[in-house]
């Protein structure tokens, strides 16, 4: 399998997709907003079938492999590859008309990744990897921020909607990195959050509770352009763990930093 080839085929696809959900975006009210569990997990149409064109080409690019996606679909495959995708992750932005969102593709091999994409559909900016290789964005290499220190920082977090039980450690967290570095943002997808480590406009990400599809495209990508990526305890069950540490060169001092006020 040529996974150069079939990473431009990939783009391809998610650039067709993006296209529809910017014309969606176009007509979109708050009637057709889903809840999906609770009043804060929000989903809609878009999302759904945007699920649905991506998943029918993917099979079609790489017949028999797996799935493992947002809205539902779960298969395992005939072949070593799955594909672990978020068909749009940035929904809440989405839905209130908030340009930050992004549709985010991993792809694995025997639980290997070996590509990702992040292709951030406002800007129709495509980041992307596959293994042994460097990361892009579009067609420009990107790299890791140069800064090495986290009061030159520029970080991002997310608010976790459940396991609310972590909530005071989690403030106490982003109490310290807000009086020790340049800011913190919250930008309400992780897949652009970590395009954004991965291209050097952040040093370093952090959240709990981000599910595999959020991250598999993006912390690929952050590797790949020379980035760290951990759980909580510095280990590498990022995906499925609900943890993640994602920087460039001040992850060791993030790291430290998230270890001593999180139990
Ligand atoms: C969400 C975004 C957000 C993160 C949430 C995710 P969704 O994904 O990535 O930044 O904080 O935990 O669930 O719901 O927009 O696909
Ligand atoms: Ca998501
Ligand atoms: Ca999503």
């Amino acid at each position: 399998m040529n996974l150069s080839e079939l990473e431009k085929d990939v783009i391809s696809l998610c650039e067709e997709v993006g296209e529809f959900m910017s014309k969606e975006s176009e007509n979109f009210d708050l009637s057709k907003i889903e809840q999906k569990g609770s009043f804060s997990n929000l989903v809609s149409y878009v999302d759904k079938e945007s699920e649905k064109r991506l998943v029918a080409r993917l099979s079609k690019l790489l017949p028999g492999s797996g799935f493992l996606a947002e809205e539902g679909t779960e298969t395992k495959g005939t072949n070593a590859y799955r594909w672990i995708i978020d068909p749009l992750d940035g929904t809440t932005n989405y839905l209130h008309g908030l340009p930050i969102y992004a549709i985010s593709i991993g792809l694995q091999q025997n639980d290997k990744t070996v590509l990702g994409i992040v292709y951030d559909v406002s800007h129709k900016d495509c980041y992307h990897a596959i293994e042994n290789n460097p990361a892009y964005c579009n067609q420009k290499e990107i790299r890791i921020s140069p800064i090495n220190k986290l009061e030159e920082s520029l970080l991002a977090t997310g608010f976790p909607y459940y396991h609310l039980d972590k909530r005071e450690n989690y403030l106490e967290i982003i109490k310290i990195f807000l009086e020790k570095t340049h800011g913190i943002r919250r930008l309400g997808s992780a897949a652009m959050d970590l395009a954004y480590v991965a291209c050097g406009k952040l040093e370093g990400f952090f959240e709990y509770n981000l599910s595999p599809w959020d991250v598999a495209g993006g912390t690929f990508i952050v590797q790949q352009a020379g980035g760290i990526v951990t759980d909580f305890k510095g280990g590498e069950n990022f995906l499925h763990g609900g943890e993640l540490c994602a920087g460039g060169k001040v992850h060791a001092e993030m790291l430290q930093l998230i270890q001593k006020h999180w139990s």
